[in-house]
């Protein structure tokens, strides 16, 4: 995960944003670099590979200052190299940035600066920030201006902190979305900018956090907060708790809230070093595979429990449609029982998030003893799922506290279309043109996920609305159907509140008997190729007198005719899909149980990981 730390004040500032970024170092990056205002003249240090690399770099030039920022990246536009890290500059030397997200239309804006004379350095979507920055600054003299006008071009979702030679006193820190947390730490006559507060903490507890579509300016012994279109802002300043658990949960109330809300970020960071946009192309090294071993798969059983159970389900329709390769889902507990039918040419794939669940480990080892291909997708590094895997996709979400999952969720079902892309690719069953399609769906999802983040405030009304209910039904089909799954599990691990799922067909043969008024239905109708019979599905359950929930796309007008009750989102590419409607699914169950006052971090009778059979 890209970090980023910042200072200004009195002190040297190399070591104290080495450090700083020492402290992000578990959220993984592939390069890092550092800038320092060193007399008046702006010197850069950067290289790929891990800090210490940058350390010796910076033992062998030196650079002293007092006003500096610094990054690790992990690669999303252009290899792992020391032209594509960041702190990026612009041509005139006087300005650099350094950015966590994507710039969606970087190609466009790259394009309109090259005809206008630009020299690109590198091939990442940051370096255009920095240009746009440096052209501004020359009609408005502003460091800020600059900023602001910079920020109305860029499309997606960002975490930028700038420096210039021309206005030595200042960083200038700005949030757009979800994909950059930026926290200003607040010192005595210094202070501290970072996209997480483990970087500053051994300097201060004081710290405001920028919401999104604001900037900071913040000079050694003031910080200016504004909207970015200038509005003075007045900025809660929170005392961060020493306990360091606590002090991890920043701003929110409940780990599951916060990790929720990151999920823009960390499904940047899956994508990272993972898709080349520029080549259209995915690259999952980790796998060991060529086109030959790949055309070798006859079949590929995904194993899994829990949550990585239903993001399997996904898996399987993504994996059989893109790649064409038969997929069977196996619940962990029983494949490892069932005598599975399972050869070398068969793949055994298991999702986990711990690494460590004793069945998902059992499952693999049935796989592995019947010979098959083992592979994994795992969140903990350096767990077992991880170890004994052939290959293994990590999740590079960082740590996940609340035990109800939610980024480790949303990054398997990315992970899951980069493996369906991949394999497809490598068998020859998509030219480069679909490719190139699929690939560049996959940039719009941050965004599309900080959109349904956004709406928060509808999605607690309805959990306000409907917290009292003691059970609901949720109802999906085809690619959505795991996603009613998944949101059923969300609410009754946390909520205690009965909460069931069915592939919407099947209601007809069964469930529709429950329905009545305190029974409301869940229906996902995003725009996908199950529209049509979903909603016949609500028409159905609404002429017994249900109540209907639906998660449905803008503009849907009829779904808006049939309910009231809508979490609405938007326009996603159907096969990504499920990342977008398990969002306000996520949130829903979030309030429900946080207004229910229960331990959602800590759900009675569950644990995060389950060692044991
Ligand atoms: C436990 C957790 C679930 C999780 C499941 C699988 O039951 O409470 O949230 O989905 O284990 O865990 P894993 O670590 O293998 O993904």
């Amino acid at each position: 995960m890209c970090g980023i730390v910042g200072y200004i004040g009195g002190r040297d500032a190399t070591p104290i944003i080495l450090n700083g970024l020492k402290r992000l170092e578990y959220r993984g990056y592939d390069s890092a670099g550092l800038a320092v205002l060193e007399n008046g003249h702006i010197e850069i240090r950067r290289d790929a590979g891990k800090l210490s690399q940058l350390e010796a770099l910076v033992n062998d030039m030196p650079i002293k200052g007092k006003i500096g920022i610094g990054h690790t990246r992990w690669a999303t536009h252009g290899e792992p190299n020391a032209r594509n890290a960041h702190p990026h500059i612009g041509s005139t030397g006087d300005f650099v940035v350094v950015h966590n997200g994507i710039v969606e239309n970087y190609l466009t804006l790259r394009e309109e600066l090259i005809a206008e004379g630009t020299k690109f350095n590198s091939e990442t979507d940051t370096e255009t920030i920095v240009h746009l920055i440096e052209k501004y600054y020359a009609s408005s003299g502003s460091l800020v201006e600059s900023v602001k006008k910079t920020l109305a071009q860029l499309k997606g979702s960002h975490g930028i902190v700038v420096m210039s030679s021309k206005e030595p006193d200042k960083i200038v820190a700005a949030r757009v979305g979800n994909a950059g947390g930026v926290v200003i730490g607040l010192s005595e006559d210094e202070n501290f900018v970072a996209s997480d507060l483990p970087a500053i903490l051994e300097h201060t507890r004081r710290a405001i956090f920028l919401e999104s579509r604001q900037m900071a300016v913040v000079t050694r012994g003031e910080v200016a907060v504004y909207d970015i279109n200038g509005k003075d802002i007045h900025p809660q300043v929170q005392n961060i708790a020493w306990d360091p658990v606590a002090a991890e949960k920043g701003e929110y109330r409940h780990f599951m809230q916060k990790e929720i809300h990151e999920q823009v970020r960390s499904l940047t960071d899956t994508l990272a070093g993972r898709v080349d946009f520029d080549e259209g192309s995915v690259l999952l090294h980790e796998l060991n595979l060529d086109s030959d071993k790949a055309k070798r798969i006859q079949k590929i059983i995904i194993t899994a429990c829990g949550t990585a159970a239903h993001a399997g389900m996904v898996g399987k329709l993504l994996i059989e449609h893109i790649a064409r390769i038969p997929v069977e889902v196996a619940i962990a507990s029983e494949f490892r029982y069932a005598d599975p039918l399972v050869d070398k040419n068969t793949v055994v794939l298991a999702i986990s998030q711990s690494g460590e669940t004793a069945d998902t480990l059992a499952a693999m080892e049935e796989g592995r003893s019947k010979g098959a291909i083992l592979w994994s997708i795992v969140n903990a590094i350096g767990s077992q799922a991880m170890r004994i895997a052939e290959g293994c996709i990590a999740m590079q979400v960082g740590p996940e506290i609340g035990v109800a999952s939610t980024k480790a969720f949303t990054a398997p079902l990315l992970d899951l279309y980069l493996l369906a892309v991949y394999l497809a690719d490598l068998r020859g069953v998509i030219d480069s043109k679909q490719r190139y399609s699929l690939v560049n769906d996959l940039m719009l999802v941050p965004s599309l996920v900080g959109e349904c983040l956004d709406r928060e405030a509808a999605v607690l009304d309805l959990a306000k609305k409907f917290r009292h209910m003691r059970h609901m039904l949720y109802l999906g089909r085809g690619i959505n159907m795991p996603i009613a799954y998944e949101g059923a599990l969300k609410l009754k691990e946390i909520s205690y509140i009965h909460a069931e799922a069915y592939p919407a067909g099947e209601m007809k043969h069964g469930p529709i008997a429950l329905i009545d008024k305190s029974m409301p239905v869940v229906a996902l109708t995003p725009n996908d190729p199950w529209y049509d019979k979903m909603i016949s599905q609500i028409e159905q359950a609404m002429a017994r007198g249900g109540e209907v929930i639906a998660v449905a796309t803008d503009g849907d007008k009829l779904i808006r005719d049939l309910t009231d009750h809508i979490m609405w989102i938007p326009k996603t590419p159907w096969l990504l899909s499920p990342v977008v409607t398990s969002i306000p699914l996520q949130l829903f169950a979030y309030h429900i149980a946080s207004l229910l006052g229960l331990d959602v971090d800590q759900p009675r009778n569950l644990a995060k990981s389950v060692t044991v059979e």
